[in-house]
C-alpha cells in the first residue's frame, strides 16, 4: 500500500513486512526517513534524526535579500536521502549528475507532484519488471538549476513479497541540450555502516566466487566496465548486518535489470552512515538529452529480509520467476538438454551428430543442441561470425532435426549474433559493422570483433539472417552466445559528442535484436551464454529463462558456481551440465546438475553401459521431481563451500512433503562425516530419507533440530564425492 500524508508531506510504502517512509523536506528534496521491517511506529517525529549540524540548510535568498534557514532542519550533507543533490552541499556520491548547457554541474531535483498507480512502469524497449501485486509511486521532480529538466522517480513496492524496485526517467522539456554524466537508478541511505558486503567476482571458468568485506570507510565500488555484466563481477550483491546468517538478521539484496556496465557504490562517511547508489556505470558515460527526449534508467531491485540470507535469496528467486522472466513457457517442464559442444566442438558431420543424438537419448535427453560450427565456413573460431547460413556441405540440418523430432527430442541451435569475424563475408562487405574498425590495432579476443549494435542496419542484417534460418528449419531452442568483451569504445557514426553513449547503446542494440526475435518466436526457448557465465543477469533473464552458468563443469568448481549463483538467481535458470571431467563419478556430477537445469555435454558414444545407467538414474529423478522441487520448491543454503570444506543445498516443495538434499565435498578426502540440520520440513511429521542404496525413517523434529548424519566414502580415490537424498513425508 502506498499512502501520501498531505499535511506532513510524507509517503509510506508498505506491505505486511517492509516499509519505506519518504519525506519531502523544506527544500523539496526527498529524504528517506525509514527503510526496514514494517513497523507501526513510523512517523516523522520518531524516525527522522535531528542532525547536529544543519548549516548547509541556510541560504541567502536573493529575492528577499535575507538569510534563510529551513524550518525542518533538513541537512544537505547529513540527512538520509532518496535522491541526493550533487555539488550543492552534499559531499557524498550522488546518484545523478547533469551538466547544463551553461556548464553547471550542480544538480538538485525538487518535488513537483506525484501519482500512485497499480503495477510496474512499462517500457517497450528495455527489459523491466512486470506482473505481480504491485503499487508504484511516481514522483515528478524538476532540477533546481534547469526547471525544464524533469525526472520521474519511480518506486514500486510488491505487496506480496519484500521487493522494492526503483528507477528514474529523465525528460528534457527545454530547448537546450543537457549532458547526463551520471544516471544511476537508485539510492539507499542507511543509518549506519554495520554491514558485511557480499559480492560475486571471478573470471572465465571461475564465475561468481563469493567475496565478503565489511563496509569500508570511504567508497567501495562493485562494477563492470567490460560492456557486459561480466564474469568479473556479477550485478547481484547483498549486504548482511553484522551477525546475520542464513536464517536470522537483516539482509539487503540488490540487483539491476541490465546486462551491461553497472556500478554499485557503497559509501561510508565520517559519521559512519552509509549510502548505496546503484545503476548504469558512469565510466566513459555521457548521454546527451535534447529537446523532448527521454532517458530511462534500468530498474534497480532492492530486497529486504529481516530473516537472514535465505529469505532474501528465496524472495529474489520468486522475483526472477514471477516478475523478470517473460518466456511464456517458463512454468512448464524444461527438457533435459544435450549440448554437442564439449563432445565434438566444431568437428562433426551429419552422421556423427546423429550418432550423438542416438546415444543422448539413452541417457534421458529430451532436447538436442547443436552448438558452434554449423554455419558458413566455421570449423574453428577464426572465421565466419556474421555469416549465418547453414553449411550444407558439413551438416544436413534438416535430416538432423527430423531425426530429433522423430525420436521425440526437441532441437536447438547456437548463434553468436553480436559478433563479427574478420574472416567473414559480412566483414568483407561491411568492415564498418565491427566496433573499432578505424583503429590500426583492433583488439582481438577469440579472433572476433564486437558487432556495432548501435548501427540499426547491422542489427537488421543479423536479424534477417537469423530469421531465415529459424523460418526454414524447425527450431525449438536457441543458445545465444557472446564470447568477447568491450575493448574499443569509439563508434564514429554516433558523432564526436555522443561517444559517451556507446556502452549503453550497444546494450540497447542487444535488447532490440533479442526483443524482436523473442516476440516473433515466442515458442522458442532462448538460453543466454557469454563464454560461459559472463552475462548472467536480470536483463538477459528477461528474455532467456536460463543462462549457461560457466564453461567450467568440473564439480570442484561447479559446486561454488552453482551455490553462489543460486543465492541471487533461481536454480531453474542456472544452466548446469554433466561433462566428462574426471574429478568425480558421473553420479556426483549428475546430482550437482540437478541443482540447476539438468543437461549433458560430452561424447555420449564413449559412455559405458554402466555410466549410461548411472546417468539415466539421475535423469529419472530430474524428470519426476524437477518441476515440483528444483523449479518451484524453496531452496535452502545449508553449507557454503566458501566457508566450509563442503557444500550443501536443500530444496523443499511447497507443502513440505518432499525434499532433496545434496552434500558435496570440495576436496579430496578418504572419508567424510558431518551432521546437517535440515530446513523447511514439518516438525510433527516423519520422513523417509532415500539414497541410491538405503532408506530410513526419521522424524521431522529430529531432522530440523538434531540434524541428519551424513557420511561419504571415497573408495575410488576421486577428488569430489557427494551425498544425495530424496526426502519424502510418510
Ligand atoms: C562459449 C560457450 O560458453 C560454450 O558453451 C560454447 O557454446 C562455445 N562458446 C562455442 O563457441
Amino acid at each position: 500500500m502506498i499512502t501520501f500524508n498531505e499535511k506532513e508531506k510524507t509517503f509510506l510504502l508498505t506491505n505486511n513486512s517492509i516499509s519505506l517512509f519518504i519525506y519531502i523536506n523544506a527544500n523539496k528534496h526527498l529524504e528517506t526517513v525509514y527503510f526496514g521491517k514494517a513497523s507501526k511506529d513510523i512517523s516523522l517525529e520518531n524516525n527522522r534524526k535531528k542532525y547536529e549540524d544543519n548549516y548547509s540548510t541556510c541560504y541567502f535568498d536573493h529575492s528577499t535579500n535575507k538569510d534563510m534557514v529551513t524550518l525542518d532542519g533538513a541537512s544537505n550533507h547529513f540527512s538520509r536521502f532518496e535522491l541526493a543533490t550533487h555539488s550543492v552541499g552534499d559531499h557524498r556520491p550522488a546518484p545523478i549528475i547533469i551538466q547544463k548547457k551553461d556548464g553547471n554541474y550542480e544538480t538538485a531535483f525538487e518535488y513537483v507532484s506525484h501519482r500512485i498507480y497499480k503495477g510496474y512502469p512499462h517500457y517497450e524497449e528495455n527489459p523491466h519488471a512486470h506482473d505481480g501485486n504491485i503499487e508504484t509511486l511516481e514522483i515528478t521532480l524538476k532540477d533546481e538549476f534547469d526547471e525544464k529538466l524533469i525526472a520521474k522517480y519511480n518506486i514500486s513496492i510488491d505487496l506480496d513479497k519484500d521487493i522494492i524496485v526503483k528507477n528514474i526517467e529523465f525528460k528534457n522539456q527545454g530547448e537546450e541540450q543537457v549532458k547526463i554524466l551520471r544516471a544511476l537508478s537508485m539510492e539507499l541511505d542507511l543509518e549506519d555502516n554495520n554491514y558485511v558486503v557480499h559480492h560475486f567476482r571471478g573470471k572465465w571458468g571461475r564465475e561468481r566466487g563469493e567475496v565478503t568485506n565489511p563496509i569500508i570507510d570511504g567508497e567501495q565500488i562493485i562494477a563492470s566496465n567490460y560492456g557486459r555484466s561480466s564474469h568479473e563481477e556479477n550485478p547481484f550483491i547483498f549486504l548482511a548486518k553484522q551477525g546475520a546468517d542464513y536464517s536470522t538478521g537483516e539482509v539487503i539484496g540488490l540487483n539491476i535489470i541490465y546486462s551491461g556496465n553497472f556500478k554499485c557504490s557503497i559509501f561510508s562517511d565520517y559519521a559512519n552512515k552509509s549510502r548505496i547508489t546503484y545503476g548504469l556505470n558512469d565510466y566513459n558515460f555521457c548521454w546527451l538529452l535534447s529537446k523532448n527526449e527521454t532517458f530511462i534508467t534500468p530498474q534497480a531491485v532492492i530486497c529486504y529480509s529481516e530473516n537472514g540470507i535465505d529469505h532474501m535469496s528465496q524472495t529474489m528467486h520468486r522475483f526472477v520467476k514471477e516478475n523478470v522472466i517473460t518466456y511464456k513457457k517458463d512454468n512448464e517442464y524444461k527438457p533435459i538438454l544435450f549440448n554437442s559442444w564439449e563432445g565434438s566442438e566444431m568437428s562433426f558431420n551429419t552422421e556423427s551428430i546423429i550418432a550423438y543424438i542416438d546415444d543422448s537419448i539413452k541417457i534421458g535427453s529430451e532436447l538436442f543442441v547443436l552448438d558452434d560450427g554449423w554455419f558458413s565456413y566455421r570449423n574453428d573460431d577464426t572465421t565466419s561470425l556474421g555469416d549465418w547460413w547453414v553449411n550444407k556441405d558439413k551438416i544436413d540440418l534438416d535430416k538432423v532435426i527430423k531425426h530429433c523430432h522423430k525420436n521425440n527430442l526437441k532441437f536447438g541451435i547456437w548463434f553468436e549474433p553480436e559478433m563479427i569475424s574478420y574472416e567473414s563475408e559480412l566483414y568483407k562487405n561491411h568492415p564498418e559493422y565491427a566496433v573499432g574498425y578505424t583503429r590500426n590495432k583492433q583488439a582481438l579476443q577469440r579472433h572476433q570483433f564486437l558487432l556495432d549494435m548501435c548501427n540499426d542496419e547491422a542489427v537488421n542484417n543479423i536479424y534477417l539472417q537469423m530469421k531465415k534460418v529459424i523460418d526454414e528449419y524447425d527450431i525449438d531452442y536457441i543458445k545465444w552466445d557472446h564470447n568477447r568483451d568491450l575493448k574499443e569504445t569509439f563508434i564514429p557514426h554516433l558523432g564526436n559528442d555522443r561517444q559517451g553513449e556507446v556502452t549503453h547503446r550497444l546494450v540497447l542494440g542487444y535488447y532490440k535484436l533479442i526483443e524482436r526475435l523473442t516476440k516473433e518466436y515466442p515458442n522458442i526457448m532462448f538460453e543466454g551464454c557469454a563464454s560461459g557465465g559472463g552475462r548472467f543477469d536480470l536483463g538477459t533473464l528477461y528474455y532467456c529463462p536460463q543462462i549457461w552458468a560457466s564453461d567450467n563443469s568440473r564439480p570442484a568448481s561447479r559446486m561454488f558456481i552453482q551455490y553462489n549463483t543460486s543465492l541471487g538467481y533461481p536454480l531453474s535458470c542456472i544452466g548446469s551440465h554433466v561433462n566428462a571431467s574426471e574429478q568425480s563419478s558421473y553420479t556426483t556430477k549428475a546430482y550437482l546438475s540437478l541443482f540447476g537445469t539438468y543437461g549433458y555435454e560430452m561424447n555420449p558414444n564413449y559412455l559405458s553401459n554402466e555410466e549410461k545407467e548411472e546417468l539415466n538414474f539421475v535423469a529419472n529423478i530430474y524428470k519426476e521431481y524437477h518441476k515440483e522441487l528444483f523449479e518451484e520448491g524453496i531452496l535452502y543454503h545449508l553449507a557454503s563451500p566458501t566457508e566450509k570444506d563442503y557444500m550443501s543445498m536443500q530444496v523443499v516443495n511447497k507443502d513440505a512433503t518432499k525434499s532433496a538434499l545434496i552434500v558435496t565435498i570440495n576436496e579430496f578426502k578418504t572419508h567424510f562425516k558431518t551432521t546437517i540440520k535440515l530446513k523447511g520440513l514439518s516438525k510433527d511429521k516423519n520422513y523417509l530419507i532415500i539414497t541410491k542404496d538405503s532408506q530410513k525413517e526419521v522424524s521431522g523434529k529430529s531432522l530440523l533440530e538434531k540434524g541428519l548424519d551424513i557420511s561419504i566414502d571415497n573408495p575410488n580415490n576421486l577428488e569430489v564425492n557427494s551425498y544425495f537424498a530424496l526426502i519424502k513425508q510418510v
